[in-house]
C-alpha cells in the first residue's frame, strides 16, 4: 500500500517537472521563433499627398522639398512656375535619400556622387537605374490663392 503510494507520489513529481520544463522550452523558443517568422502585416498603401502650395518657400528659394509617401521619400522639384516633378527620393544605388542642384537643374546623391537628370535617368555615378516618376497635378487653391500641389503614383 505504501509502495503503490510513493509510486503515484513519484509519477506527479515526474508529471509535474516533465510539463514545468516544457513550459519552460516553450517560453523560450515560442518569442525566438516569432522573431524570426513575423506575422505578414500588408503595408497600407498611399495613393496621392497633398504637397502644399506652388509658392512654398522650399520650393522657390531650394527648388525641391521630400515628402513622404506613406513610408517612402518622394523629392518634389519645382523646374519652373509651371512645371514640377516627383520621384523617389530613394537613391536606387544604395538607397541614400537624393537631392536637387537647383544651379545645376540636376538631381544628385551626396553619398557616391550619382547624378539623375530632371527626367530621372541616371546619367553619372553609380547609380543603377532611374529614380521612380510620381505624377503631380495642380489643383486650384481657392479665389486668389496659388495653386496647390498633389502627388500620386503613376498608373
Ligand atoms: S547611394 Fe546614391 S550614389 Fe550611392
Amino acid at each position: 500500500m505504501e509502495h503503490a503510494e510513493s509510486h503515484g507520489r513519484r509519477r506527479l513529481l515526474n508529471w509535474f517537472l516533465g510539463t514545468s520544463a516544457g513550459a519552460l522550452c516553450a517560453s523560450l523558443v515560442y518569442p525566438v521563433v516569432r522573431y524570426l517568422s513575423p506575422p505578414t502585416v500588408p503595408e497600407t498603401t498611399t495613393a496621392q499627398v497633398e504637397a502644399g502650395s506652388t509658392m512654398d518657400p522650399d520650393l522657390v528659394e531650394k527648388g525641391f522639398k521630400i515628402l513622404r509617401f506613406g513610408a517612402e521619400p518622394v523629392i518634389l522639384i519645382r523646374v519652373s512656375e509651371t512645371d514640377f516633378r516627383a520621384f523617389s527620393a530613394t537613391c536606387t544605388h544604395l538607397s541614400c535619400i537624393v537631392e536637387f542642384r537647383k544651379a545645376r537643374q540636376l538631381i544628385w546623391c551626396n553619398c557616391h556622387n550619382g547624378v539623375y537628370d530632371l527626367n530621372g535617368r541616371n546619367i553619372e555615378g553609380p547609380p543603377p537605374r532611374p529614380l521612380t516618376p510620381f505624377e503631380v497635378h495642380l489643383v486650384s487653391g481657392g479665389p486668389g490663392q496659388p495653386e496647390k500641389l498633389v502627388v500620386s503614383r503613376k498608373a
